[in-house]
């Protein structure tokens, strides 16, 4: 084969609400690219037990994370969409993946350490080997593009990692089973099974904070459900917190320029822009010189036109649980057709008898 048909792999975390964080950052991003490529869309269960083992209600959450891909657009029959633990080749490749990387690759990583805290020797091995996890997410389709916020940048180039040794210490067996395909690697071309995926991070345009405090990024696990719009939150909801929200008593600058040192104002006007789909300087353009009295309505008024649907959507799938599920069994089928011939393939070439 010469080259990798493309293909888009993405995963959510089924672990609290999503909030427009999640949706502007990588959702919407989502059902943008269903337009132009084969995507395949994960709600990745295996994933939320490694930092937390026992969850309330964790069908609950697949379910909700479903419902939030569909309501926002995502087209389940044209594309894939299916939690993880349903395809068993996700936690087999991970496996293998785990004697691929090595222990100083996983203690390097930021979200490890964010996440394992002071105690490192009690976190789960799990949490220490989740990016392994991840890369085998990716691989198992060999999917070519990821769409990720930028606080997964590192994890992807592990899965890099991961690929170029895979395809490294068993170039000699990839060849003789005829499973090579080319990578151009630079001004290279090598021959691999894995291909090189390549990370699509979202902007700093797209990078919402909270709402209370525009310093700090807008978050599931902020204890304030003031500092962030939920997809669950209704008209009254989101309307209510954009008016509760942080600024400074100033009134808008007309240009970009004037937002600097000013978080909240600046996060405002990015979500309106995101929300519109332009430019902060054209939101400037239209409301330099006003105050939030004036700016904080139009805002509200614009997230609930854009949100409103989906949270209705969303509610109304949430009460059909048996038509998510039938979308998950279809997707987990169709995923797991082609795990399997990954698997195959991966077996082979690693050399064990099947
Ligand atoms: N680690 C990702 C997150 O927390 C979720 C994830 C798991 C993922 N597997 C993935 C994202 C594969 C992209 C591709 O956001």
């Amino acid at each position: 084969m010469s080259a990798f048909a493309p293909r888009v792999f993405s995963g959510v975390q089924p672990t609290g609400n999503l909030h427009l964080g999640n949706y502007l950052g990588a959702i919407r991003k989502f059902v943008a690219l269903q337009e132009s490529q084969d995507c395949i869309y994960c709600v990745v269960d295996l994933h939320s037990i490694t930092a937390q083992l026992v969850h309330e209600d964790l069908k609950g959450q697949i379910r909700s994370i479903t419902a939030a891909f569909l309501a926002a657009g995502i087209d389940p029959k044209r594309h894939i969409v299916f939690n993880q633990s349903r395809v068993s080749g996700h936690a087999e490749l991970a496996w293998i993946f785990n004697c691929v990387a090595r222990i100083g690759w996983m203690n390097r990583m930021t979200q490890f350490k964010e996440k394992a805290g002071k105690d490192r020797e009690n976190a789960s091995l799990g949490l220490l080997a989740y990016p392994s996890l991840m890369a085998a997410d990716i691989l198992l389709y060999r999917a070519t593009h990821v769409p990720v916020g930028d606080d997964q940048k590192q994890h992807l180039e592990l899965t890099r990692d991961i690929a170029i040794k895979f395809n490294n210490d068993f170039s000699g067996r990839i060849a003789a089973a005829g499973l090579g395909t080319e990578i151009a690697m630079g001004d290279e071309t090598v021959n691999g099974y894995f291909p090189i995926t390549e990370p699509m991070i979202e902007g700093p345009a797209t990078r919402v904070m909270s709402l209370k405090d525009g310093s700090k990024k807008m978050s599931k696990s902020d204890p304030s459900d003031l500092s962030r719009i939920n997809l669950t939150d209704d008209a009254d909801q989101i309307a209510r917190k954009i008016r509760k929200a942080k600024t400074d008593p100033d009134a808008l600058p007309s240009e970009t320029a004037g937002l600097a040192g000013r978080a909240e104002a600046d996060n405002l006007v990015g979500i309106y822009a995101a929300l519109a789909e332009t430019r902060k300087a054209d939101v400037l353009t239209e409301f330099g010189g006003r105050q939030f009295s004036e700016f904080k309505p139009a805002l509200a008024e614009l997230a609930v036109e854009k949100l409103a649907p989906i949270n209705a959507e969303m509610r109304r799938l949430i009460d059909d649980p048996g038509h998510i599920d039938a979308v998950l069994k279809d997707g987990g089928e169709r995923a797991g057709a082609i795990a399997e011939r990954t698997m195959r393939d991966v077996k082979e070439i690693v050399g064990f008898l099947q």
